[in-house]
């Protein structure tokens, strides 16, 4: 009874002010799943206009399963965490391989493809097939948290949480009610701002019953950040410069970007450069003047990269590892946002 008033009342405020958002035009369970896949660990706005260009090149999974990775992470450029692309690209390849191209509808069969964890799985269950699975991202939690009064973010109260939610999902429409949840977690019933006087559930809330609702959850502390110090090559040949290609696993996997190095502690920037890039691609680098610094934030760490213009001794360069490009051509490779800051400090210097 408890539950069941609870969805009619969600599931009613959701129908009269859900976000016109583009995925929830369609229940394709391809369309769904990039977006789940693109909206974990990046906000709404700044995920829907990627959304829209990845699907006007791509509107099918058959069209990605023939896609090369490079193509794929220029449409994912400027999104960050570029591991999600390529989890995405190698599970959508094992869907074609073991599926016939069909997403499978089995939480378990979805479950173990790359890429997808937990939420992801119970997001497209829910929304593109209509099962009962919980799809508990940050906002739908805290809102859980408040409703139930729980105060402590202990494994405990998270397993009590999701076995709520767990009943709620199971009456009726999972994933509008997944999706309502989320919606009043990012719009009445945020982090540090509760406008309880305008939520529907705020009979039933035990935090808004409480009178202090931003006391719901604990907020945990947060850790400081460590801050890296990078040095970056600009290397110039005639109108060419020269970049290099991350490694495919691990941050920013398949990226290029300008040859850097981090200044190991005690080390000054150019042995660090001189040194690093000897022992990456075989380089003799001569460092020359510093054009000026830029900072960037990831969740784990910040860095600061100064850069360095450098002349490279008598080496030649082995494709496709580093190759020289013309200015023009740079647009046609993925960068991450911290080598466009780069590319900005150089136009200021005119180069
Ligand atoms: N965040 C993650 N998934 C979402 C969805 N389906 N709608 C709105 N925000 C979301």
């Amino acid at each position: 009874m408890y539950y069941t008033n609870i969805s009619s009342i969600i599931l009613n405020w959701y129908d009269q002010n859900k976000r016109n958002l583009p995925w929830r035009l369609s229940q394709d369970p391809y369309k769904i799943w990039l977006s789940e896949v693109m909206l974990q660990q990046t906000r709404v706005e700044t995920v829907i206009p990627y959304y829209e260009n990845w699907l006007n090149h791509h509107p099918t999974l058959g069209s990605v399963v023939d896609a090369e990775l490079d193509s794929l992470l220029k449409i994912w450029e400027g999104l960050g965490y570029y591991s999600r692309c390529r989890n995405f690209y190698s599970a959508v390849k094992k869907v074609q391989k073991e599926y016939g191209g069909v997403i499978p509808d089995d939480f378990v069969a979805f479950r173990s493809l790359p890429g997808v964890g937990e939420y992801i799985a119970g997001a497209v269950m829910s929304i593109a097939f209509e099962k009962p699975f919980v799809a508990l991202d940050g906002n739908l939690s805290r809102v859980m948290f408040r409703i139930l009064g729980i105060k402590r973010k202990s494994n405990r109260n998270k397993g009590r949480v999701k076995k709520h939610l767990t009943e709620l999902v199971g009456i009726t429409r999972p994933g509008d009610i997944n999706q309502a949840l989320m919606d009043l977690g990012s719009s009445l019933c945020r982090s540090k701002v509760a406008e309880c006087a305008q939520c529907p559930l705020n009979i039933s809330c035990k935090a808004f019953q409480s009178g202090n609702s931003l006391g719901y959850p604990e907020k945990t502390s947060v850790k400081q950040i460590p801050v890296k110090k990078i040095a970056a090559a600009l290397f110039e040949n005639e109108n060419k410069i020269l970049i290099s290609k991350r490694p495919e696993q691990g941050l920013l996997g398949g990226l290029w970007e300008l040859p850097n190095a981090e200044i190991g502690y005690g080390k000054s920037p150019e042995e660090s450069l001189s040194a690093n890039l000897h022992k990456q691609f075989g380089f003799e680098v001569k460092v020359g003047n510093n054009m000026g610094k830029i900072n960037h934030a990831f969740t784990h760490f910040k860095m600061n990269v100064s850069l360095y213009r450098c002349s490279l001794g008598n080496t030649s360069i082995s494709e496709p590892k580093a190759k020289w490009v013309s200015k023009a051509e740079l647009q046609h490779y993925a960068f991450s946002k911290a080598n466009h800051k780069l590319f900005g400090l150089m136009t200021k210097k005119n180069v």
